[in-house]
């Protein structure tokens, strides 16, 4: 008796064919509510036998789950059909089509990464959300020195005990370093655009996000030399085959001996303007040999390698190429700035 009732009903849903919104509701009701002929089913399922019960339980499960289904199914159909009447203006013109530029950073960003590639390095990336370990300690940055206020970042944890153990957002691309050096033998050389952070008021000049490159060369005799050659032969490749660089002395914990890179004002020749307060060079990079702490802390043996690394901020390097004067145009998504990219490559 119950098992001809669910065969009935098996094939009456397996019929079920409506793409009315109110009847498929109706539906639902007769066979899937509380008061619905499966429910009902479940009443008459208490006067089977034990020996049936397993044959016949199973009967009622595919019921109600072809019901479901199908139910499903053409709500889905009622869905597309409807948005499809609603949305689709077959009257409507596809013309003018218009199209988004390129970002004037990713532009600038790909010419560098362009010119590195031409010189032999490889893309590597590293996460903009690290842990101290690889931003810092790894870099031979000491855990009380004062270098750390180079670059204060934003911090997600902290931890005060250790400060190796908190996580945070890179201050700059030079974590890269440290993952990469841990996972691979020399010879290396990658470079590794990406986003960085800084805890810095927002002005014309400076903001709390900004883009970097860096570039990192560990091999055997790796040396100065070859630092300077790249770094001369990326300026003319970007700013002109007059271009002149100059090296100056400075600091930072992960290379040794550190410097400045100027490159000759492209704006003026290097004769002196307002761009580069009349001196004649624009500061672009910085760069230096890769402390030995820092190959050891990454698992690389110092007395058999060495290496170089340089750093530069797309927005600077843009900004020389483009002249943007205000740094927040870049990340306020107005139009009418990204649209004079437009012929730009
Ligand atoms: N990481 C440095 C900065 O952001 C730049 C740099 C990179 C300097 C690599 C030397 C070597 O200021």
């Amino acid at each position: 008796m119950i098992t001809e009732k669910i065969e009935k009903l098996l094939e009456e849903v397996k019929g079920l064919s409506t793409n009315n919104a109110e009847e498929i509701e109706q539906l639902r009701i007769k066979y899937l509510s509380k008061k619905g002929e499966i429910s009902q089913l479940m009443n008459d399922f208490r006067e089977v036998p034990a020996e049936l019960k397993k044959t016949v339980g199973m009967k009622i499960n595919e019921l109600k789950q072809l019901a479901i289904d199908k139910i499903n199914e053409l709500k889905e159909n009622t869905g597309s059909a409807q948005t499809q009447n609603s949305l689709l203006d077959l009257t409507r013109t596809s013309y003018p089509i218009k199209l988004g530029t390129r970002h004037p950073l990713m532009l600038v960003q790909n010419e560098i990464i362009e010119i590195f590639q031409r010189m032999g390095f490889t893309l590597a990336s590293s996460p903009e959300i690290d842990d101290d370990l690889h931003v810092f300690t790894k870099l031979n940055f000491a855990a009380d020195h004062p270098a750390r206020d180079m670059q204060d970042t934003f911090f997600i944890e902290a931890d005060n005990e250790n400060v190796t153990n908190n996580v945070i957002l890179r201050s700059h691309t030079s974590n890269d370093q440290s993952h990469y050096m841990e996972t691979h033998e020399p010879p290396i050389r990658v470079i590794c655009p990406g986003r960085v952070f800084r805890n810095e008021a927002i002005s014309a000049r400076a903001h709390c996000f900004f883009h970097q490159v860096e570039g990192l060369y560990v091999d055997k005799n790796v040396s100065f030399t070859d630092l300077k050659q790249v770094l001369l032969s990326f300026a003319r490749e970007m700013f002109g085959a007059d271009t002149r660089i100059r090296l100056r002395p400075s600091y930072f914990p992960f290379t040794e001996p550190s410097a400045e890179m100027d490159i000759s004002c492209n704006i003026c020749g290097g004769d002196g303007c307002g761009f580069c307060k009349h001196t004649g060079w624009v500061e672009i990079l910085g760069c230096g040999m890769v402390d030995p702490n820092v190959l050891e802390a990454c698992g690389i043996d110092s007395s058999v390698y060495t290496g170089y690394a340089f750093g530069m901020g797309v927005e600077r390097i843009t900004n020389l190429k483009y002249r943007v004067s205000d740094l927040r145009l870049f990340s306020e998504n107005d139009t009418r700035f990204l649209k004079e990219f437009e012929s730009a490559k």
